[in-house]
């Protein structure tokens, strides 16, 4: 008999993992690397491809049932359509999808499609070539914007696109980037800026919160529906009057922690259970030191079941709400940075 899918301390099941491929990013977005220097995990630290294969069936066969892609920024990882091909084959896999800031996009898009990517979501925080530098630190807004094209046209099942909303930043423009996914035919989905590890110079006053960001898109377009059946999603959709749906990821004044059931493995394989966990289970190590499938599989079972984390939850109860590190602090703990466990 197939033991059942793991739930944690608060009856949470085990179902989707993010797998960080690389640490690297071309970009530098405020919200994430503000920073000048970064550490980086050195080459044989990271997990091979047959490794990250090794890995992902074994939390298939735990239960996972949908796997995403991310970094840093994943289409750095050299040779990622082979990666891809060799995931999309793999028993109980129903979802691959990548989270990407797009810019290798117009290169890659057609390969990846056809080796079994399903979903793609990109970045794009602005539609300004300025602010973009601005946010990004690059000067490729002409080229994300391709990748978004050549997303369009490779055949993906969905293309969304993912938008971190800052006061006095970017949020003049979200009617205008909602407009601009309508006319391409893409879901976009609106992000609270949170105080994650990386987020060095988060600061509360350039939250955007749910609510205005609902009466900026009402303002333009009419009041939004919310739609039943979010699941454990971290987006709550929304359908416009004019028959248009949008997402909104409200994960710093209205965490979703109680759904959660997702877990994250850094490039060099260790799995958190949060995107605030402060320390990950070593998974390269048991791999590298010879574990059979079983073991890995039962140390999943075991650690999924004493999980108790609520990360965003606990940082919404603070009086005092400052940076999750400083950058003195991240430096000393550069596991805890959004782009090392796959932001
Ligand atoms: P799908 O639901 O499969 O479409 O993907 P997703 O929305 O989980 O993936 P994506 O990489 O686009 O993440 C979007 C945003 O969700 C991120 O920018 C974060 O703000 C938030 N997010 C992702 N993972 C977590 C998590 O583990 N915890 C919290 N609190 N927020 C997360
Ligand atoms: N707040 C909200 N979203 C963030 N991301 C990275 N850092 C932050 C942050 N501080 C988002 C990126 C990307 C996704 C993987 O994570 O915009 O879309
Ligand atoms: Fe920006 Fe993503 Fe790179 Fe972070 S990992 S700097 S969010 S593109």
């Amino acid at each position: 008999m197939v033991p059942p899918i793991p739930e944690d301390r608060l009856g949470r099941p085990l179902r989707k993992l993010r797998l960080s491929v690389t640490d690297r990013c071309n970009f530098r977005c405020r919200y994430c690397m503000p920073e000048t220097e970064y550490s980086w995990l050195p080459r044989a630290a990271l997990l091979e491809f047959e490794e990250l294969r090794r890995i992902a069936a074994v939390f298939l066969r735990v239960g996972v049932s949908e796997i995403r892609l991310t970094g840093g920024e994943p289409l750095l990882r050299r040779d990622l359509p082979v990666l891809v091909r060799m995931l999309s084959g793999l028993e109980g896999l129903r979802d691959l999808a990548m989270t990407t800031n797009g810019a290798r996009l117009p290169e890659l898009a057609g390969e990846l499609a056809r080796a079994g990517l399903r979903r793609v979501t990109i970045s794009l925080d602005s539609l300004d070539p300025e602010r973009f530098r601005r946010i990004t630190q690059k000067d490729v807004l002409p080229e994300v914007l391709e990748g978004v094209e050549a997303a369009r046209r490779a055949g993906f099942a969905e293309v969304k696109l993912n938008c971190v909303v800052m006061r006095g930043i970017n949020d003049d423009e979200i009617p205008d980037l909602l407009d601009f996914a309508l006319e391409w035919g893409l879901e976009p989905r609106f992000i609270e800026y949170m105080d994650v590890g990386g987020a060095t110079r988060w600061d509360g006053a350039e939250v955007f919160p749910k609510e205005e960001i609902l009466a900026r898109i009402t303002k333009r377009f009419g009041p939004p529906r919310p739609l039943e059946g979010r699941g454990s999603a971290p987006a709550q959709r929304y359908r416009l009057p004019n028959g248009a749906v949008f997402g909104l990821i409200a994960s710093t004044t209205a965490p979703f922690c109680r759904g959660c059931d997702r877990s994250r493995l850094s490039a060099d394989g260790h799995w958190f259970h949060c995107l605030y966990a402060a320390t990950g289970i070593d998974l390269r190590g048991l791999l590298r030191g010879g574990a059979e499938d079983g073991i890995l599989e039962e140390r999943i079972r075991g650690a999924w079941g004493e999980r108790r984390d609520r990360g965003a939850e606990d940082r919404f109860g603070l009086a005092d709400r400052r940076p999750l590190l400083d950058a003195a602090a991240m430096r000393a703990h550069p596991h805890l940075e959004m782009h090392k466990r796959g932001g």
